[in-house]
């Protein structure tokens, strides 16, 4: 029987063993030793409406910062912008602020209230959280049952609500769900990004969402982390372009424009590049980048590099860390080298109650972080705590008044840029767009893109559509397992049969694709070949994941054993080799469709199939995988990803080159 893994929330178990936390000092480098806090507000009880912040003009790094970003991007901070920003903070009171800070999962409010109440600047739902039936309309109440508390404040300033968009507004049921962007990188096609970013956008401001928590700019370099998928590839020139033309489509409404989605790449900087064994509960996600800083510059920062110069207003941190320091902790990485360095003007937001993984008590840990440069603190629970902690750091001059000024300027100066003052209430005009016919042509397109053909022997692909195809395998005919992780929860889910995720398995791909669809026939453990029959197809797939939950110490299909897989999420479920022994049995040609968020050791089956081909997590439009199989299109994707030769070429990728793998990054065949 097959494991389901239906996630409905998510715990905080992300406390982990902690690592060497380097305290850094306010808008500075590690071991500057923090000023004293600037007079005026500097007893935190919050100053007169009115007067001018002790921090309007505030100088340093920070300040710096915003004039690199003008003077290297030209924009967005035109003196307009930061002359309404500088009006804004002028009038705001401490408390105000640090309400703007906060990013608060919304089923950890007490009370909608709460948003007026503590001038809460951003929510999310976890990443488990929907709306009882999570259909967009549901989705568009909630997100208008939260707008009116934001403009009841004094100062009207709107929320930013944001969601993990990642592959399409997936979360909701009925949305278009694209490949996971492994699939993307594969197309070489920073177009069809655009586009179908372009289209997640339209799906997520339907439902009056304002922020998607992508595209990922993890470099990706080892196929046994879980969250291979969510990178574009192995190498940085590719995610660079990728990330650029992702950010480009989620915020081409245009600065400014009513409802633009603000884009929040993540997770900032080198989750692709840390070592197995210093993760969660031993794995890789969330671990230790024990690299040089050459290297993290020449691999890691150019995707966040290319997302600042397309536009991108916010930047999500990493969990991990760099060499012993948390990314959260680092000043030098988050003021000097991306505010500094690489001119962000945006604000940086921590990860899910990443704070609460530095060392020392729930202040210091705040300390330490925005000092670090956190603007946006994203947290489950414990906003009141957090703001009574700050003010009183505040007072007591461990944080700077000037290093919150920067925190609110920049958040303020990504809702103006983005249009938020200006967006009207969400209507549900847009709704018809969610799950619509353009943006599913648009999602099949990408599929047909995204596969890679590995290898088609004596050319039994592409399929006649005449011919008697038997299907074997359960991830050809379940929408949960072609659309992975972050698909309706967290884990995403397996479904057989009905489904709320709107789409067509490929199984139903294949049979519409045929000339009649009783030429293709089904039976999940490869069974029933009927006679006649002259070709299989069998898919192989991994059970969705994500993060942790993913990470395995041998992506292989033969892989049952929970040891290799630290959470214990049960990732291969061990039929594959009964599935393709009863095929084999059949002595007919056979093709091997791979449904994967990685490349997955297959040494040992490859002789058994005249065809194999990488799929990824192909979404919701299990039609493209069929027009390519039956040459309706062509495969064009050429791989993202490095594949392991066997168990001992694991992990493997270009970088550094020499590696052994059994198909190298950049390998794919065509159709003659
Ligand atoms: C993940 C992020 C995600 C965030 C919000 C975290 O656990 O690392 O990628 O955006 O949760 O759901």
């Amino acid at each position: 029987m097959r494991a389901v893994h239906a996630q409905t929330g998510r715990s905080s178990l992300l406390a982990l063993p902690l690592l060497v936390v380097t305290q850094v000092a306010a808008c500075g480098s590690p071991g500057d030793t923090p000023g004293p806090a600037p007079a005026g507000d500097g007893d935190g009880s919050g100053q007169e409406a009115g007067a001018p912040s002790a921090g309007d003009d505030s100088t340093g790094p920070a300040a710096d910062a915003g004039d690199a970003a003008r003077e290297a991007t030209g924009g967005p901070d035109t003196p307009a912008v930061e002359a309404r920003v500088a009006g804004l903070l002028g009038q705001m009171t401490l408390d105000e602020k640090v309400g703007q800070m906060i990013m608060v999962d919304y089923g950890s409010l007490a009370s909608l209230d709460d948003i007026t109440t503590y001038f809460l600047g951003a929510l999310l739902p976890n990443a488990g959280e929907a709306p009882a039936d999570n259909t967009p309309r549901a989705w568009l109440d909630l997100a208008g049952s939260f707008r009116p508390k934001a403009l009841a404040t004094r100062l009207a300033i709107p929320l930013i609500v944001g969601i993990d968009a990642v592959h399409g507004d997936a979360k909701v049921a009925g949305a278009t769900v694209f490949p996971h962007s492994i699939g993307l990188g594969c197309s070489r096609d920073p177009a069809l990004v655009t586009a179908v970013e372009r289209a997640t956008a339209a799906e997520v401001r339907a439902m009056g969402f304002t922020m998607s928590f992508s595209p990922d700019a993890d470099v990706g370099q080892d196929e046994r982390w879980g969250r291979t998928y969510e990178s574009f590839g192995e190498d940085p020139t590719l995610a660079s372009t990728m990330v650029a033309a992702a950010v480009t489509g989620y915020q081409s409404a245009g600065p400014g424009a009513s409802g633009a989605l603000l884009a929040c790449p993540k997770h900032y900087a080198g989750a692709g590049g840390t070592s197995w064994g210093t993760g969660v509960m031993g794995g890789i996600d969330q671990g230790d980048t024990q690299i040089a800083e050459a290297e993290m510059r020449a691999v890691h920062l150019p995707p966040f590099k290319a997302a600042v110069d397309a536009g991108a207003m916010a930047i999500m941190v990493s969990y991990s860390s760099f060499n012993g320091t948390k990314m959260s902790a680092s000043g030098h990485w988050l003021t000097d080298v991306v505010k500094g360095e690489l001119g962000f003007a945006g604000f940086l937001l921590s990860d899910f109650d990443a704070i609460r993984q530095l060392a020392g008590g729930s202040q210091q840990q705040e300390a330490t972080a925005i000092n670090a440069g956190l603007d946006m603190i994203m947290m489950s629970n414990g906003y009141v705590e957090f703001i009574a902690d700050v003010k009183s750091l505040v007072a007591a001059g461990t944080v700077p008044m000037a290093r919150i000024d920067d925190a609110v300027t920049r958040i303020l100066r990504a809702k103006v840029v983005a249009g938020l003052f200006e967006a009207n209430a969400p209507d549900p005009g847009g709704l018809a767009d969610v799950g619509g016919a353009a943006h599913r042509t648009i999602a099949r397109q990408a599929v047909q893109e995204s596969l890679v053909l590995l290898k088609n022997d004596n050319h039994v692909l592409p399929l006649s559509r005449s011919a008697h195809v038997a299907v074997a395998g359960p991830g050809a005919d379940d929408l949960g397992v072609q659309s992975g992780g972050w698909t309706l929860g967290w884990q995403g889910v397996t479904e057989t049969g009905a489904s709320p995720i709107a789409g067509t398995t490929i199984l139903a791909g294949l049979q519409a694709t045929a000339s009649s669809p009783a030429l293709v026939t089904y039976s999940w453990d490869g069974s029933q070949v009927p006679s006649g029959t002259s070709v299989g197809v069998v898919v192989l797939y991994e059970n969705p994941y994500a993060e942790f939950e993913g990470d395995t110490n041998d992506p292989s299909f033969a892989n049952t054993s929970s040891a290799q897989d630290p959470s214990g999420h049960v990732i291969y479920d061990g039929l594959a080799a009964g599935i393709v022994r009863q095929m084999t049995a059949a002595k007919i040609p056979l093709v091997l469709v791979l449904v994967t968020g990685r490349p997955v050791r297959i040494e040992s089956y490859l002789s058994q199939f005249s065809a194999v081909v990488a799929a990824w997590l192909p979404g919701s439009e299990g039609e493209g995988v069929a027009d390519v199989l039956y040459g309706d299109a062509k495969f064009s994707g050429v791989l993202s990803k490095s594949w392991p030769r066997d168990a001992t070429t694991l992990p493997v990728s270009s970088l550094p080159p020499g590696g052994d793998p059994l198909f190298a990054y950049g390998f794919g065949l065509g159709y003659p």
